[in-house]
C-alpha cells in the first residue's frame, strides 16, 4: 500500500485537519519567502564594499516599530482563528449523555474493538461507510494513541479516562492507522486497519461477528478447540462462543474472517502456526507466551482458529 495517508484524507474531520494544515503551509511560505528575501537583499546590498555607505538609520521609529509588531500579532490571531474552528469542527462532544457506537481499547501491542451488540475485534475495525460514528478511545494499560491519518486528529488512549472521536468516511475501503504515543517495545507494531463498508455489509459483519462460530464437527479443529481451552489459550483470548470478555491477548473471535493478524501479517495457516510456535520471533516483546506445543497439537490448534468463521 502507498505510504501517502496524510494527504490523502477520506473523512470531513481528516480533510478539514488538511485543509488547516495546507493553510498553515502556505502562509508559512509565503512569510518565509518575505522575511529570507528582504534579508538576502540587505546582505547583497548593503554589504560591505567600496562606495556602499551606512545605509540610513531608523533606529526607534515609533511607526515602524508599530507595524513590525502588527503584522506578527494579525499572524498568530488568524492562526489561532482558524485552529480553533478546526479544533471544534473535528472534535467529537464529551457527551456522557449519548453511548458510543464502538469502543476502542489500546493495549500493548494491539487494539481492540467493542460493539454494543457484544461483537468483538481485534486489530481489524468496521465500520458502516456514509455514517458518522462515536467512538470511545481508552487506555488498558498504558497510554496508546489511536490515529488513523485519513479518518480522523489523534486521540489519546489514556488508562482510566474515556476519549472521543468521530469516526466516518463516505469512501469504502481499508484504511492504515498505528499507534501515535510511544508505548514500549513494540509500538511501533501496533498496527491495525479500518475498514467501511456498505451499511449493509457492515451490519452482516458486526451480527455476525457477535455470534458464536460453529463448533468444529470433529476431526484435528475439534481437537484444537479442546486444546484452545486446556492450554489456557481461553484464559487471554476472546472467541465467540467461548468467552468474549477477556482482553489479556488480541480476540480471535472469527479469526477466519480477517485478512491480518496482529494488524501486518497475512492471515494464513502457515503465520498463525509461526506466531503460536515462536510468539517473540514476529512481535518480541508482547506478552504471549510459548506454549512448547507438539507438532500435532500445533496442527490441531491452528485448524480451529483457522476455521473459525
Ligand atoms: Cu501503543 Cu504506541
Amino acid at each position: 500500500m502507498p505510504f501517502v495517508p496524510v494527504i490523502s484524507p477520506q473523512s470531513p474531520q481528516a480533510l478539514a485537519i488538511f485543509s488547516l494544515f495546507t493553510h498553515v503551509l502556505i502562509l508559512s511560505a509565503v512569510i518565509f519567502v518575505i522575511v529570507a528575501g528582504l534579508v538576502t537583499y540587505g546582505i547583497v546590498r548593503y554589504r560591505a564594499r567600496a562606495g556602499n555607505a551606512e545605509p540610513r538609520q531608523d533606529f526607534g521609529s515609533r511607526r515602524m516599530e508599530t507595524i513590525w509588531m502588527a503584522i506578527p500579532l494579525l499572524v498568530v490571531v488568524v492562526l489561532f482563528v482558524v485552529t480553533v474552528r478546526t479544533m471544534a469542527f473535528v472534535d467529537a462532544p464529551l457527551d456522557p449523555g449519548r453511548s458510543p457506537d464502538l469502543i476502542v481499547t489500546g493495549r500493548q501491542w494491539w487494539w481492540e474493538a467493542r460493539y454494543p451488540n457484544g461483537a468483538v475485534t481485534a486489530n481489524e475495525i468496521h465500520i458502516p461507510a456514509s455514517t458518522r460514528l462515536l467512538a470511545r478511545i481508552e487506555g488498558g494499560d498504558v497510554i496508546h494513541d489511536f490515529w488513523v491519518p485519513q479518518l480522523a486528529r489523534k486521540m489519546d488512549a489514556v488508562p482510566g479516562r474515556a476519549s472521543y472521536i468521530w469516526l466516518e468516511t463516505d469512501a469504502a475501503g481499508t484504511f492504515q492507522g498505528t499507534c501515535s504515543e510511544f508505548c514500549g517495545m513494540q509500538h511501533a507494531g501496533m498496527r491495525f486497519v479500518v475498514v467501511a463498508q456498505p451499511q449493509g455489509d457492515f451490519s452482516a459483519w458486526v451480527q455476525h461477528q457477535a455470534e458464536p462460530s460453529p463448533e468444529p464437527a470433529g476431526g484435528p479443529a475439534a481437537e484444537g478447540a479442546r486444546i484452545f481451552i486446556q492450554d489456557k489459550c481461553s484464559d487471554c483470548h476472546a472467541v465467540s462462543g467461548v468467552t468474549l470478555n477477556v482482553s489479556r491477548g488480541p480476540s480471535l473471535a472469527h479469526l477466519a474472517d480477517r485478512k491480518l493478524l496482529g494488524g501486518e501479517l497475512p492471515n494464513t495457516a502457515e503465520n498463525l502456526a509461526r506466531w503460536i510456535t515462536n510468539p517473540q520471533s514476529i512481535k518480541p516483546g508482547n506478552h504471549m507466551p510459548d506454549q512448547k506445543l507438539s507438532v500435532g497439537d500445533l496442527r490441531a490448534l491452528v485448524a480451529y482458529l483457522a476455521g473459525l468463521q
